[in-house]
């Protein structure tokens, strides 16, 4: 039979590896917008139906969330897993039709997307300039909160967010 002091130390390290991969991640750990004025920004953007929205790095959910609320055809992508499931069952309980990629935001093409929001650290923000100027269409929209890009022109301020026009 186990030994119950080794069982309990074992799934109390087990737990406590998952606790502290909710935060994890590569380009920036886990912090949330803050969703006060989220809705507003998304809506300047223009979000709405008809419109597909990309969250590069989307956590819990919760702006995808948000743009799917609006009408639009809302997809996030998040390297963790358990934040992936969370969003997931989390867009099923309020029947939204929000997709969330599991993987690499750098490993995918953002070419369909008309509004893609970013919160991330400035490195990876830097990263995307170049990528998303090459890939997104004439007219759309990116958001970065906190971090922002160094070329592009924002055509609106609004607190910690910036928005740009491809
Ligand atoms: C600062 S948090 C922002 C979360 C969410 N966008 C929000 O605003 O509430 C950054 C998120 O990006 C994810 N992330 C960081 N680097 C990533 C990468 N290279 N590919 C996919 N997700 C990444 C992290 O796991 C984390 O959930």
């Amino acid at each position: 039979m186990a030994d119950p002091i080794l069982l309990a130390t074992f799934i109390t390290i087990t737990l406590c590896c998952i606790g502290l991969s909710w935060f994890a991640g590569s380009d920036a750990p886990y912090v949330a917008t803050k969703m006060d004025n989220i809705k507003d920004i998304l809506k300047r953007a223009g979000t709405g139906k008809n419109k597909i929205f990309y969250e590069l790095g989307s956590g819990d959910g919760r702006v995808v969330i948000e743009a799917a609320k609006l009408g639009a055809r809302a997809n996030g992508v998040e390297q963790s897993w358990i934040r992936v499931w969370y969003s997931r069952y989390k867009a099923r309980q309020l029947r939204l039709n929000a997709v969330f990629f599991h993987g690499n935001i750098f490993d995918r093409s953002y070419f369909p997307a008309d509004i893609v929001y970013i919160y991330l650290l400035s490195n990876a923000v830097q990263r995307l300039e170049g990528k998303l100027k090459k890939e997104l269409k004439q007219g759309s929209i990116v958001i970065t909160q906190t971090y922002h890009f160094k070329k592009w022109r924002p055509f609106k301020k609004a607190g910690d967010f910036w928005l740009y026009k491809v």
